[in-house]
């Protein structure tokens, strides 16, 4: 979420629900409890099912509004359910995993922003699990235990992502677009080393590629706004930045990749301006 820089007129609630308990192979947590925490916790126990979601920052109650995902897997291949409060009715709703509209990056949470406040989320995980190495950085983990895939995918996001304590990000900026097989075809004919991928609705491309690689984007800023040189899907700020610099720079590369690829592409971050 990026906040405009005339603040916010409203209240802000920051959720500080804790508590993880497991019960035999679920987890359940607390709202407000640390993503990476949770996660260090199931490795810790010896389950499987959300160690390549290693080191995503965030909380756990904001692990399902945009179905975070990572090398491979999502959120919503390990929740179960979850309990929110419905600010429109008053109630208290549990939602099994089919009710929660998931998708690339999206769910009924994000769907209708404002609306409820997940409280509590269970995650079903494995006891006798085997690495996800579907995702091409993570190919040689086979045969890796827990520790080891944790270990791997913290030092693979080391180098893609900048030094939080230094500079910000809110990681992706962008969606990677999904197309339809004919815009992927014609793109490819142009770009034959173009990363596609099949995905729900048609072809997933790879934003990062063609910023890089199409656009010769990498670095591209305005004021104290850029995309960042090890991975341009990535914007980040440095201490100095307004948000309208972010919002200034995602303005001028949706322009850019309209005018010279033709694909609209859309914000994964939300913009409170
Ligand atoms: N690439 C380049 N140049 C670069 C970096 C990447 O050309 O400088 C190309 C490479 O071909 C690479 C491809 O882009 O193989 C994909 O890069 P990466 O593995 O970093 O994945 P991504 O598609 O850019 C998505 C997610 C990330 C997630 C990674 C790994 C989205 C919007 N982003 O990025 O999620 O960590 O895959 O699974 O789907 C996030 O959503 O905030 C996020 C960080």
């Amino acid at each position: 979420m990026l906040v405009g820089d005339a603040g916010f007129d409203g209240l802000v609630v920051k959720i500080e629900f804790s508590g993880v308990e497991l019960q035999e192979t679920t987890l359940i947590a607390g709202a407000g409890e640390s993503w990476d925490g949770l996660v260090a916790r199931a490795v810790s126990e010896g389950l499987w099912g959300v160690e390549n979601l290693s080191g995503i920052p965030g909380t756990v109650g904001a692990a399902p509004v945009q179905n975070i995902g990572a090398y491979g897997s999502e959120v919503k291949d390990t929740v179960v359910w979850l309990e929110a409060f419905d600010i429109e009715t008053g109630d208290m709703v549990r939602f099994a995993n089919s009710e929660c509209g998931f998708g690339y990056r999206t769910s009924v949470f994000k769907k209708s922003p404002g609306r409820y406040v997940i409280l509590r989320v269970a995650f079903e995980l494995k006891k006798d699990g085997t690495p996800n190495s579907s995702y091409k950085d993570l190919a040689d983990t086979s045969r890796l235990n827990l520790d080891e895939i944790r270990a791997k995918v913290l030092a693979i996001r080391a180098r893609k992502f900048p030094d939080l304590t230094k500079e910000g990000t809110a990681g992706s900026f962008f969606l990677n677009p999904v197309v339809s097989p004919e815009v992927a075809a014609a793109l490819k004919g142009r770009y034959p080393d173009l990363p596609q991928f099949a995905a729900e609705g048609g072809v997933k491309l790879s934003l990062a590629w063609l910023l890089d690689t199409a656009l010769g984007l990498k670095g591209a800023s305005v004021g104290g706004a850029r995309l960042f040189e090890r991975q341009p899907l990535v914007v980040v700020a440095s201490r100095d930045a307004r948000a309208q610099d972010v919002v200034a720079l995602a303005q001028k590369i949706k322009k850019e990749v309209k005018e010279k690829l033709h694909i609209e592409i859309e914000e994964e971050v939300r913009i409170l301006d």
